[in-house]
């Protein structure tokens, strides 16, 4: 024991001192941390601009008909604690129709371990950004035969962060966790007391202008005459306003030209009144690990899709990252057949799952780590510890548990029961990744997934051979790019594969005075506004649309009139104009490729003597 926490301190004092690349996220003591949950937080190890992304082009997992699943009942504290790891799969675009009901996501790295605060969120998601990913290139070439990691691996990548304020070196990140999700929403009593985002974003807008001003007429203003007019904003023009926001913002706003210019600089008055949100870079050193240390790139591995790589060196010995863990159970991952019925008492839908057959295993099976004598799994957290990819004989890192963590030591979690750890706090298991052999940067980190997965990778890969591929949504797309799509598609003449069907991003006004606002089927109808460009394209506006008729702008490009349920509404409504770009194919519910019968699913193992004795509930 006394070995591995030598080798850590090591690590991490041999990590830091040959970095010539800044370290641009640290994995720390959260600043929101009580006695349990949150504990971890994401720090900014450079100064982030407004609109950078952060490094974490991570992998969106969809968890399929999870959230209103059986396991709430079973799991209620598993299940809770998960509601603040996971994203609603707007965010993944088109992974929100790979269920019947719900379908939420998770993300590993930013998107799990950066905490949400009620009063401010300094990163938020490009939602663009998993629109427009690259997919390795033999993912898309045509062939009956398919590619492996198909159906086994996300096929949502890319999912990728910005800063939606400058963020200052050792500030840590809170991420917009968007308006619905806040538990305290429509609770008056509890904003008397709580300022509110919304109350930090009207005072910046307010003491932007200030500074503006003071700016301005900085010579004609200074000494009293400052004060006098600072006085005058406050007190006089937003004095009269009554109601609880005008006086939480009068009570942000610093009182002097001095303290409103300093709160500018510093980046808003959150910040301003905060500072010691703000860790210095010996804290991050002292208290964090650095997470910076893994990219994506395509894996050296065949069949691998993407893998890990090395942003630096490592000797051997030294912990490459260190990633909190989500506790789950095997069992938490079977999939069943529901449907949605009347509820016995009022008008109300409930799902009901048919749990006699089990018709497969949630995706995210594939990144768990696990014992095969184990019902308990973890899945990694920390950025792009979920990509690392398996190698038996060259692997040059491995996974242990870590004793980093200074709440719950590694003795103390491996020590309780089976029974234990499902009540402790989320997170408590931390895993590190130790380099077993040099490793340069650049290379790519494989860890060993184990015999027992390496005999199952094998039979899966040798039974995927013998069967015919059905051609995706992915497969058809590219076909489109330029061609234009079919219309007013007759039963029995749909061209595309089983399963394929056509999506648009529609953001919709009413069509101008004087052109008919209904059609002869009474639907209304509306003028496309957008989105227009790749960068605006939003999870949010994409909707399930038939194309029912097709033109050509003056430029020479398709549009198309489609049929669609517009978001705001619930009515199917007529769209015109709507450009061929905004125009995609997606596959149905339970027809993608993780939903491939007899997808390969299956644990990565942890190494036996690492796997404590007493969780092996499974041993036969
Ligand atoms: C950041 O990006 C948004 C959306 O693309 C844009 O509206 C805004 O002007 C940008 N802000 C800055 C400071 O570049
Ligand atoms: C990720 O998205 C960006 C645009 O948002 C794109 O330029 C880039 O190629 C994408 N990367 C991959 C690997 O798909
Ligand atoms: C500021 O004061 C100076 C003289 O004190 C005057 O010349 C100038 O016009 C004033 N500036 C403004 C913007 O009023
Ligand atoms: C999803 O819904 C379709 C259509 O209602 C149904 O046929 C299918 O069985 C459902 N799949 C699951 C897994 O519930």
């Amino acid at each position: 024991m006394r070995i591995a926490v030598c080798w850590l301190l090591v690590g991490l004092a041999q990590a830091a001192m040959q970095d010539d690349e800044p370290c641009r996220l640290w994995l720390a003591r959260s600043h929101l941390y009580e006695s349990d949950a949150p504990k971890y937080g994401l720090y900014a190890g450079v100064t982030f601009k407004v609109n950078d992304t952060l490094p974490n082009m991570e992998i969106g997992i969809p968890m399929v008909d999870f959230q209103d699943g059986p396991h709430s009942s079973t799991y209620p504290e598993i299940m809770q604690a998960l509601e603040t790891f996971f994203w609603t799969a707007d965010y993944a675009g088109t992974a929100k129709w790979e269920g019947n009901h719900s379908s939420t996501i998770l993300v590993p790295g930013v998107g799990v371990l950066a905490n949400y605060h009620a009063g401010y969120s300094n990163i938020d998601w490009v939602q663009s950004a998993v629109f427009n990913r690259q997919y390795p290139e033999a993912w898309t070439r045509p062939s009956s035969q398919p590619h492996p990691s198909r159906g086994a691996t996300s096929s949502y990548f890319n999912m990728t962060m910005r800063a939606s304020a400058d963020i200052p070196v050792g500030m840590e990140l809170f991420a917009n966790f968007g308006e619905v999700w806040d538990p305290e929403i429509n609770k008056d009593d509890v904003y008397e007391q709580l300022l509110t985002r919304w109350d930090y974003q009207g005072a910046d807008a307010i003491m932007k202008r200030m500074n503006d001003y003071l700016t301005l007429y900085k010579e004609n203003l200074s000494g009293e005459l400052g004060l006098e007019v600072v006085d005058f904003m406050r007190e006089s023009i937003l004095g009269p306003h009554h109601g609880r926001r005008a006086k939480s913002i009068r009570s942000l706003l610093p009182a002097t030209p001095k303290k409103i210019h300093e709160a500018s600089q510093l980046g808003g008055t959150f910040l301003y009144r905060n500072q010691d949100m703000i860790k210095s870079p010996d804290w991050l050193e002292d208290r964090g690990v650095c997470v910076d240390t893994l990219e994506v790139k395509p894996s050296t591995k065949k069949d691998a899709g993407f893998g890990a790589f090395a942003t630096r060196d490592f000797d051997v010995g030294d912990i490459i990252s260190v990633s909190p863990m989500i506790t789950m159970y095997k069992d938490m991952f079977d999939m069943y057949r529901s449907e949605e019925v009347n509820s016995k008492d009022d008008e109300k839908k409930v799902i009901e799952f048919d749990l006699d057959t089990k018709i497969g295993e949630q995706l995210a099976m594939n990144y768990a780590f696990g014992h095969s004598e184990s019902s308990v799994v973890f899945l990694p957290t920390s950025p792009y510890v979920a990509y690392m990819n398996h190698d038996s004989e060259e692997f040059n890192a491995y996974v242990d548990w870590s004793e980093h963590d200074d709440v719950v030591s590694r003795d103390e979690l491996t020590a309780g029961t089976l029974q234990e750890l499902k009540y402790s706090p989320q997170l408590s298991a931390v895993f590190q990744i130790v380099a077993v052999q040099d490793i340069k940067k650049g290379d790519e980190v494989l860890i060993n997934y184990g015999a027992k997965w390496e005999e199952a990778w094998q039979k899966y890969k040798r039974a995927r051979r013998k069967t015919s591929w059905t051609q995706r949504a992915m497969d058809v797309a590219k076909e489109y790019a330029d061609k234009p799509y079919p219309v007013d598609l007759k039963v029995g003449k749909i061209p595309y594969p089983e399963g394929v069907i056509t999506a648009c991003f529609i953001k919709a006004e009413e069509v101008e005075d004087g052109r008919p606002k209904v059609n002869t089927q009474d639907q209304q109808i509306l003028q496309w506004t957008g989105p227009r460009t790749d960068a605006d394209m939003n999870g949010m506006d994409l909707v399930i649309c038939d194309l029912v008729d097709r033109d050509m702008d003056e430029k020479g490009s398709y549009t198309y009139t489609v049929k669609a349920r517009v978001k705001g509404t619930n009515e199917i409504a007529q769209v015109e104009g709507v450009a061929h770009a905004a125009v995609t194919l997606t596959d149905r519910p339970y027809t993608s490729d993780m939903h491939a019968p007899g997808a390969f699913r299956h644990w990565i193992e942890i190494d036996d003597q690492r796997f404590p004795q007493h969780w092996r509930d499974l041993r036969s």
